[in-house]
């Protein structure tokens, strides 16, 4: 790998930057002065920026509490997208694990470990998401027996039985009936829980992801706002997903 994109892979700065920081003399490899940026870094090289030893991080995993009105895509020509959200020097191989919807917040993992994410996403793994959503309407035990049958959306999508608790019935101003629930699903279709509630001719005010998994959105980290999984959260991630 080259020097100015090993450096940059670890979010020290702009590449532009790095390039300069190197051609001044501030990079070091294995004890030596290096001034080219697209020098080789061979396995195991100690790479020292201006005297403090970098460690290469193959992959990289980040939590980001969604907020709406993001796009979950890795780039977009008119829209913001999640990407966005991530820190400024960021490495360009990071993409978002699924998509939520424009409208939908809560967790969302970013990374740049195809491995894992294809293993989180892939139905046969049965990775639990699970969601909150505001629904218009009364929701109770017909809704609830619907979703844990599975519900055939329409002729292409029969989704797979689900998990529906009913939390609440917030009072609204208005004084229709909203049913606050908790979703479990561990498919990850377009539109998927919008779609079974319109299956039971109900409709989705607002809808948050709590879970992927082990992963649980960290209730500290405020939307639109990101953080560095903790090795815990990633051991535990890998090991559920080792099992499946
Ligand atoms: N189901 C939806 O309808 N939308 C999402 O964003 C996620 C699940």
């Amino acid at each position: 790998m080259r020097l100015d994109k090993f450096l940059s892979d670890m979010n020290l700065d702009s590449r532009s930057n790095l390039k300069k920081a190197i051609r001044k003399g501030n990079v070091t490899v294995d004890g030596q002065m290096v001034r080219d940026p697209g020098m080789a870094v061979l396995d195991g090289a100690k790479v020292a920026y201006y005297g403090k030893l970098v460690r290469y991080e193959a992959f990289q995993y980040y939590m980001l509490n969604k907020p709406a009105g993001v796009l979950s895509a890795t780039s977009d020509r008119h829209q913001k997208t999640v990407m966005d959200l991530l820190p400024g020097e960021r490495r360009t191989d990071l993409f978002p694990v699924g998509r939520l919807d424009k409208d939908t917040t809560g967790l969302l993992l970013i990374t740049n470990d195809g491995d894992m994410a294809h293993r989180l996403l892939a139905p046969k793994s049965h990775v639990d998401k699970v969601y909150e959503a505001l629904i218009l309407g009364r929701v109770g035990s017909r809704e609830i027996e619907a979703f844990q049958g599975g519900l055939i959306v329409d002729e292409t999508f029969t989704a797979a039985p689900a998990g529906l608790e009913v939390i609440s019935h917030p009072l609204s101003v208005d004084q229709t009936d909203r049913t606050l629930v908790r979703i479990t699903i561990h498919e990850g279709k377009f539109h998927q829980i919008k779609r079974m509630f319109e299956t039971v001719g109900m409709e989705v005010l607002t809808l948050k992801r709590l879970s992927m998994g082990s992963l649980i959105l960290d209730p500290e980290l405020p939307e639109g706002e990101c953080r560095r999984l903790t090795e815990e959260e990633l051991d535990t991630l890998e090991n559920l997903i080792m099992k499946n």
